[in-house]
């Protein structure tokens, strides 16, 4: 793991700053907040998963190292405190080097940092100390979640011996999420290095695709690209889905032959310093497009085209999901897969028997990333700084008898990364192969 953050610790404080003041407007009192890194994740006997940060941990220390817990505290002057996995010379051999409790003080800023094995002893004191704790019950760590509700079982326990528990409990999410929402200038560095390796690792698989190779051979080629250039890997685990694999939402067997005929939909987003791409791309194995697959493929790229051109400040997710849903509803009906009045197939949803996600989520650290989608129970306009996906598709089963026989199988979907700006919007995924002439292009051998 790193040991020193991706951008400066300056970066980091300010962020802290910015969370400690609005913790304090929120409340009265003392409030401190307490965000666990990810737990470690097995992958089978004694094998791990490689490790990846929590994004809240991570967005706010620049911390990678698991085993570790920041505390914010709005009183004292030690507002930052750090827990880490202490210095250990047997078990640095072996998994590499950590940054202890010195690193976290000089590398990472902290006021304050403790072994991790003192956690035990100091949060009781910190959480104590507190009027309102700002901790995500429910978040990533079911374990950390009842070694909370232990400690304030603990101090509750406590009362007649003048100790206290924070009688509220808010979701530092309402802060740290709304915040994480609006990326910096320095994020979206990141986000364009993410979708410059995805980019590569596209264009790659469209021009080594050929009929008779296998979904794992292009897999590969995803994973080469994404590492390439300091690149984290994938940000999320790819599709790689040939002919109608590629129906099947979440495929990832990402085994089977490519043949002839087949569409190939590609799924994929580097990770660069823990930001993500999110892309998906969907070419004919052999080079062109039938014409069916065509009509199906300039529907869904009209539909793409159509959110993405609307999309400003003031402009709502909502709003541009309906806009996806009543392009493709009409062009389900032009191509004899449903039948009737758009309006009557929208209102009755119909259209989800071909087109059932939603069209858009937020893009950042986390692949669906964090922030709220309305206030105040209406949808959420887009402000500038703001990064999400439109993602429109159609996905007609093989097994679909409403649909005519020479549609079935087919999927398809087009999905690019949008920065909200001032003036309008920046596709930031636009020079990854769009149109049917340019993915042509692309597939040319
Ligand atoms: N790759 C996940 C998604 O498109 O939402
Ligand atoms: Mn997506
Ligand atoms: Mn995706």
């Amino acid at each position: 793991m790193p040991l020193t953050p991706a951008f400066e610790a300056s970066v980091y404080k300010t962020r802290r700053d910015e969370v400690l003041r609005r913790m304090r407007e929120m409340t009265s009192g003392p409030a401190i907040a307490i965000f666990p890194a990810m737990p470690v994740a097995t992958r089978n006997s004694d094998v791990e998963h490689p490790y990846r940060a929590h994004s809240d941990l991570y967005w706010l220390t620049g911390f990678e190292e698991p085993e570790a817990v920041a505390v914010l505290s709005t009183q004292g002057d030690k507002p930052f405190t750090l827990f880490v996995r202490p210095r250990d010379k047997e078990k640095e051999i072996w998994t590499g080097r950590r940054a202890g409790t010195e690193g976290a003080v000089k590398n990472f800023g902290a006021d304050q940092a403790f072994e991790i094995g003192k956690l035990g002893d100091e949060l009781p004191r910190l959480v104590g100390s507190a009027r309102t704790l700002f901790y995500r019950v429910g978040g990533d760590d079911p374990e950390f979640d009842s070694r909370v509700a232990k400690l304030l079982h603990a101090l509750r326990a406590r009362a007649r011996a003048g100790v206290n528990a924070p009688p509220r409990i808010e979701d530092p999410g309402q802060i740290v999420h709304e915040l994480r929402l609006r990326k910096e200038p320095r994020e979206l560095d990141a986000l364009r290095k993410a979708v410059q390796l995805t980019r590569k690792g596209h264009l790659a698989c469209m021009k080594a695709c050929r009929p008779g190779m296998h979904e794992y051979d292009l897999h590969a080629l995803l994973e080469r690209d994404f590492r390439e250039g300091g690149g984290r890997g994938w940000g999320y685990y790819p599709i790689v889905a040939a002919g109608e694999n590629a129906t099947v939402l979440h495929y990832n067997d990402n085994c089977m032959p490519i043949r002839d005929g087949d569409l190939v939909l590609i799924d994929a987003g580097a990770e660069y310093d823990l930001y993500t791409g999110d892309v998906t791309r969907t070419f004919p194995a052999s080079g062109r497009f039938s014409a069916v697959q065509r009509a199906c493929y300039q529907l869904v790229l009209d539909a793409a085209d159509a959110c993405i051109a609307a999309t400003r400040p003031g402009e709502t997710i909502e709003g541009l999901h309906e806009k996806a849903v009543r392009i493709l509803t009409e062009g389900m009906v032009k191509l004899g897969l449903l039948k009737g009045e758009a309006d009557q197939l929208i209102k009755e949803n119909t259209f989800r028997r071909y087109y059932m996600h939603r069209t858009s989520h937020w893009l950042g650290l986390d692949v669906h990333d964090v922030g709220s989608y309305s206030i105040d129970g209406k949808p959420r306009p887009l402000e500038a700084g703001m990064v999400f996906t439109i993602e429109p598709g159609l996905y007609i089963a093989s097994d679909e008898e409403n649909a005519p026989k020479e549609l079935r199988g087919i999927g398809i979907r087009i999905e690019d990364d949008i920065l909200v700006t001032n003036s309008g919007h920046e596709n930031l995924t636009v020079s990854i192969p769009r149109s049917v002439k340019d993915v042509e292009a692309a597939c040319t051998r």
